[in-house]
């Protein structure tokens, strides 16, 4: 199962140029949207770590610690199976197996990398390779889109993860179900996403910043200024927290707590859900 599953690199990057490899739902509907969110993908990927940097001023680093630090994933006597769905570049996927590592000592916790985008993940796969987990059964990649995991079985997943990239997909409902399936009961679904802010004023600053400065940097540092004007756009679209919270809700998901937390005044937020031990039939 795990050889058909698990596309190794070099077969992904010879595929690359197929449309279906680039997105399974290219025939299924709202297609131009998904066609523009690969190329968008495509372009960024070689500049898109710095780019983080620039644009969040290094606060996503910040962000994503958190992050991990908030799932607190590994158990020492559990080994994890991790999902990490838009994974790009690998930035959580990282942390999460150094903190399964380091601090619950889990080392068997493995983790599958998946994005639909063969460019991002080529960029991942060149970090791991300075990682501790290069060429480990640790760590694999998929390429799939997050809306149709039909190659991974359902209940299998103990944590799914996803940062900055359901605000991309095209059918947020769908990919939310498909979290449900895979995840085993018991199991979490984490979100990491731009959100709304919720002061109106330091809204107006950041949205000044992210409308004027953010294409603007994309010109200057990747010379691509209509991808970031497309990222900017998409996370003004992006349903704010209780929306969200509602639709994880409507996936099956329970919702701890207040179902969020906001990070810096909500321009980003952590949500998350877990699938219920007695789910629905
Ligand atoms: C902004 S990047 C986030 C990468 C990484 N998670 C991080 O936090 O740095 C968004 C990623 O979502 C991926 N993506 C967009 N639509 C997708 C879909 N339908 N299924 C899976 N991945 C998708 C893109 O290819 C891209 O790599």
């Amino acid at each position: 199962m795990k050889e058909r599953r698990i596309l190794g690199l070099k077969q992904f990057q010879k595929q690359r140029k197929r449309p279906e490899v680039l997105g399974q739902s290219i025939d299924q509907g709202a297609g131009s949207l998904f066609i523009l969110v690969a190329g968008v993908f495509s372009n960024v990927a070689a500049s898109y770590d710095t780019m983080n940097d620039f644009m969040s001023l290094g606060i996503h680093r910040l962000w994503k610690d958190h992050f991990v630090r908030s799932i607190n994933p590994g158990s020492p006597d559990q080994a994890w199976k991790m999902l990490d769905i838009a994974g790009g570049t690998g930035d959580i996927a990282f942390r999460l197996l150094d903190h399964a590592t380091n601090i619950n000592s889990s080392p068997a916790s493995t983790i599958t990398i998946s994005d639909i985008n063969p460019a991002m993940l080529a960029e991942g796969k060149k970090r791991s390779l300075e990682t501790a987990y290069a060429n480990s059964p640790r760590l694999d990649f998929l390429v799939a889109n997050a809306e149709n995991l039909h190659t991974i079985p359902s209940n299998s997943i103990d944590l799914y993860t996803v940062a900055f990239g359901i605000r991309n997909f095209t059918d947020k409902d769908k990919a939310l179900r498909e979290a449900y399936r895979v995840l085993k009961p018991g199991g979490v679904f984490a979100c990491l996403e731009f959100s709304g802010v919720t002061n109106p004023i330091l809204d107006a600053v950041y949205k000044q910043w992210s409308f004027g400065a953010i294409p603007m940097i994309g010109q200057l540092v990747a010379g691509d200024r209509a991808s970031y004007q497309y990222l900017v756009e998409s996370i003004e679209k992006f349903p704010k927290q209780e929306e969200f919270k509602s639709m994880i809700q409507n996936a099956g998901f329970v919702v701890p707590g207040k179902g969020w937390e906001d990070l810096t005044f909500g321009i980003a937020a952590i949500h998350k859900g877990i699938k219920p031990i007695e789910t629905k039939s």
